[in-house]
């Protein structure tokens, strides 16, 4: 949560840091800010309540210049969303100011050691806690900042991506991390920090990740880097592989929009030079190592959140059944606080978009230290849980700015499905049939996803009649139970209308005295061994006067006539099909939230990276 950008060097810096945090406002946009020190004017601090757009509003009545400035973009932690809790937070004097991204546990306690020492606080957040905290050090022994920082941040609890700025020395900048993602742009005389590395692309794709624990302090005299036990280490410049296409909405009323329109390439990405039917092979590089041990593994246990939890519930299915090996799928935020049990040989696979979610980061190193091989089903890469990671495989769905996951879940659908496939038979637990046919089912994937995109109309004109629905039901069966889950919790999460996922069967033990003419029940009814189940569970909702949207096979009647709306998609093998069902669901949920006036892509109390437990 948060995005922090900064930047130093030639440019003038506000608009640079603007620009910026209209790019990371996925990852929060209830109050932004930005400080800047001006030769003439010093130190200069801006922050309103709102979008990006608002604080810009307010720097087009101000006149200032320089070539130094910190922003942020926030999703509330401590205290509300308003002005005077938006960063950059300064310290006392007015000296420093600071940015700040993840949580600082201790907070409460070093606040009321800077109190006893005369500190006052304007704000309730931990951020005016840590640069109070840092002047403190400061002063203490009359350090260098990056000393001060280096001794503060080693009293501090929690999590932290910050940059530091000093009205007394603005040629230069101070970041540092611990939990919470930073990058460091580096330009021609130039640096730039972000929580991730879009805002820095445009102006050069040398970047480095900073580490855990480490401090990062640019000048004149270049980047240098330190961890807390002050030890120096040679920056390590990668060149991100990212076009500024990528992360523009390109014609689209809305990124989520680009992103479902996407899918077809996205997931012909993710199976590029991965799968090739035609020789009959599956080749993942990145788990060269560890097909042997995972043919062999008595258990696997899946760790994610929201949308990755899903994919993982997919990933239980096609294990089991293709590889009959035991899944459990957790929440990373309960496996955490559990003692989960792990013996030896057990598989931990965290699912993420982001690579960054806390809890899931969490789980992943309590696995690890259980003993654990930790594996990675990530999206971005560089991503914190891509670098923990024993081994992994990369979705490869390029950058998912819409706040609602949809082209990462096919891609993470896609990639459990590669590694599934490759498992089951280096296990022997499918035929060299199946698997050739498994291989050229899922190479088909891409232009039957793009078959369904052009039924976008008629899906938008079906949305049109349930814009106004108080309530949803989705409902599904094996492979198709998570798609359930997913569908509702697209449609909640962007349209605000209350939606429950359900196994269909299982509506009989409570949702089915929900059911009357206003309840819309969406099935995923196509056409494989529960099929015949499922049309008994609409019968159930058809007899309560349930309306009923039914997502089938291609060429079903049986459903169409019990139903008030039918939408078709393509046959494929039936643990392939969620890769093909969730899409009606997305472009559902998408039409419905336009047509309630929402703001799709930032919807209220959300954020894309969810860095804080
Ligand atoms: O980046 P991650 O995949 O770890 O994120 C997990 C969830 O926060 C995420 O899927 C969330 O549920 C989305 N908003 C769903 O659309």
């Amino acid at each position: 949560m948060c995005g922090i950008v900064a930047y130093l060097g030639g440019r003038e810096s506000a608009p640079v840091v603007i620009k910026g945090l209209k790019r990371l406002e996925y990852r929060g946009y209830d109050s932004s800010g930005v400080a800047v020190v001006d030769p003439e004017q010093g130190m200069k601090i801006f922050k309103k309540k709102g979008k990006v757009a608002d604080l810009e509003n307010v720097l087009k009545n101000e006149t200032f210049y320089a070539n130094i400035a910190i922003g942020h973009t926030r999703w509330a932690t401590h205290g509300e969303p308003n002005d005077v809790n938006a960063h950059p937070h300064l310290s006392n004097s007015g000296r420093f100011s600071l940015v700040h991204n993840g949580i600082i546990e201790n907070y409460n306690s070093l606040k009321q050691v800077l109190i006893n020492k005369g500190y006052t606080f304007s704000s309730q957040t931990d951020t005016e806690v840590l640069v109070n905290f840092i002047e403190e050090v400061q002063r203490s022994g009359n350090y260098p900042l990056e000393e001060a920082v280096r001794l503060a941040l080693k009293d501090v609890i929690g999590a932290y991506a910050i940059v530091i700025m000093d009205r007394e020395n603005p040629n230069r900048l101070i970041g540092a991390r611990k939990g919470s993602p930073l990058v460091i742009g580096v330009g021609q005389d130039e640096y730039f920090f972000a929580s991730d590395a879009t805002p820095i692309i445009e102006y050069t794709k040398e970047v480095v990740y900073l580490d855990d624990l480490e401090i990062a302090v640019v000048s004149e005299n270049g980047l240098e880097i330190r961890n807390l036990q002050n030890e120096a280490s040679d920056p390590q410049i990668q060149t991100v592989d990212l076009e500024l296409e990528a992360i523009e909405k390109s014609g689209y009323d809305h990124f989520m929009l680009k992103e479902i329109f996407e899918q077809p390439r996205s997931i012909a990405d993710c199976l590029r030079g991965r799968v090739n039917a035609d020789e009959a092979l599956i080749q993942l590089g990145g788990l060269r190592d560890y097909l042997g041990k995972l043919a062999k593994a008595k258990r696997i246990v899946f760790v994610a959140c929201g949308t990755s939890w899903h994919a993982g519930l997919v990933g239980e299915y096609l294990f089991e059944e293709l590889a009959r090996i035991n899944v459990e799928v957790e929440y990373a935020s309960e496996f955490r606080y559990r003692n989960p049990i792990i013996k030896e040989g057990d598989i931990v696979i965290a699912i993420s978009q982001s690579g960054e979610t806390a809890d899931t980061l969490a789980a992943l190193e309590l696995a690890k230290a259980k003993g654990a091989i930790i594996l990675g089903v990530c999206n971005v890469v560089g991503s914190s849980i891509s670098r923990v990671t024993d081994a992994g495989v990369y979705t490869h769905a390029g950058p998912e700015i819409g706040v609602a996951s949809t082209k990462a879940f096919t891609a993470q659908v896609t990639v459990l499905s590669m590694i599934a496939i490759a498992t089951a038979h280096k296990k022997g637990t499918i035929t060299d049939e199946t698997f050739r046919r498994l291989l050229i089912e899922m190479s088909d994937i891409p232009k039957k996803v793009e078959e369904i995109l052009t039924l976008a109309d008629e899906i938008k004109d079906i949305s049109k009649l349930f814009t106004f629905a108080q309530n949803f039901i989705f409902l599904g069966r094996g492979l198709n139970f998570p798609v359930a889950l997913e569908g509702a919790l697209k449609l909640k999460e962007i349209s605000y209308i209350h939606a429950e996922g359900y196994p269909a069967a299982e509506m009989k033990h409570g949702p089915i005295a929900l059911i009357d003419e206003d309840m819309p029940v969406v099935f995923i009814a196509t056409r494989d061994s529960s099929y015949e189940k499922v049309v008994s569970n609409i019968q159930e909702v058809k007899a309560r006067k349930g309306r009923v949207i039914a997502i089938v096979s291609e060429g079903d009647t049986e459903v169409r006539k019990m139903v008030d709306f039918t939408i078709e998609v393509p046959n494929t093998h039936e643990v392939l099909q969620p890769l093909l069902t969730v899409i009606p669901l997305q472009l559902l949920s998408y039409y419905i939230a336009v047509l309630r006036g929402r703001n799709v892509d930032q919807p209220r109390n959300l954020a894309k990276s969810v860095t804080v437990e």
